[in-house]
């Protein structure tokens, strides 16, 4: 199957078909992901807090995000694999934003990238886009930001905000990006954005009415504990399980009960008798 481009996920919202975007940032998740059909693979920054342990995604760094692009790159067939732009990898100049932009293509093989911000990111969206680089948007709540938003909140909560946050979906739209992330909004404000937008809107905590929805993949599978969102449905629960797996091989060992036979390699029997021989020589 070929790969999935920009125009094949803005044809799925003309056709009133719903997009599927998940996050990963290793060979074998990314495979899984791929070959359950997923239409877009995003390794987000959300890498940090997931996988690295930082206490937010503003620590995530260009060569930490490359890192891991390029071993889900590897892995993925079928999907559009997007990296995302760590913090101050755009913010200071459109140069900087096209120069970070390109490394994703050229050093991680990625097929598009995907940045935070409204109005205030439309030139780098516009910049990156002339580049010939497709971009993904992603406005609501922006996580690299989050301090200045007021902390990890819902965005759009009154009638102000939400018009704001109309037009920062539009800003991105006319700066040429495919499509856009909605974080934390609620669901008639991005009913009213993905009405508005010819590019799919896909959601995060946006209700049902986006065009397409991402989730944090460790969340959906129930890997990381120090935090679960409202909007998170764990479709499994794997941290205990892997606890649980991880107790029965100490035990075991301890226990002598692994390896078995069935884990080991026998060889020939006279060869330990005459190793031994050779060994007390
Ligand atoms: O970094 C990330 O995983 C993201 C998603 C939450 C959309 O930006």
């Amino acid at each position: 199957m070929a790969k999935t481009t920009p125009v094949d996920v803005m044809e799925k919202k003309e056709r009133g078909e719903r997009v599927t975007m998940l996050t990963a940032y290793d060979f074998s998740t990314a495979a899984m992901i791929d070959a359950a059909g997923i239409d877009m693979v995003l390794v987000g920054d959300s890498l940090g807090m997931v996988v690295l342990g930082y206490e937010s995604t503003v620590p995530v760094t260009m060569e930490e995000m490359l890192h891991h692009a390029a071993a889900v790159s590897r892995a993925v067939s079928t999907a559009m694999v997007i990296g995302d732009m760590p913090f101050m990898s755009y913010q200071v100049s459109r140069e900087q934003a096209v120069e970070n932009a390109g490394r994703f293509l050229k050093e991680a093989g990625c097929d598009a990238v995907k940045l935070e911000g409204g109005m205030e990111t439309a030139d780098r969206i516009a910049a990156i886009t002339r580049a010939g680089i497709p971009v993904m948007g992603h406005v609501g709540l922006t996580p690299q930001t989050a301090t200045a938003l007021g902390g990890f909140k819902v965005q759009g909560k009154d009638l102000d905000s939400a018009k704001k946050l109309v037009l920062d979906a539009k800003a991105v739209e006319e700066a040429g990006a495919f499509s856009v992330v909605l974080e934390c909004v609620p669901t008639p404000v991005a009913k009213v954005i993905t009405e508005s937008l010819s590019i799919p809107t896909i959601g995060i905590g946006a209700g049902p009415h986006c065009d397409g929805q991402v989730l944090v993949t460790h969340d959906l599978l129930g890997m990381y504990e120090k935090f679960t969102p409202k909007f998170v449905k764990k479709y499994l629960d794997l941290a205990p399980m892997i606890k649980e797996a991880l107790a029965r091989f100490k035990e075991e060992v301890a226990g002598g009960g692994f390896p078995g036979e069935e884990h080991s390699f026998q060889g020939d029997a006279s060869l330990e008798q005459r190793l031994r021989e050779v060994a007390k020589a």
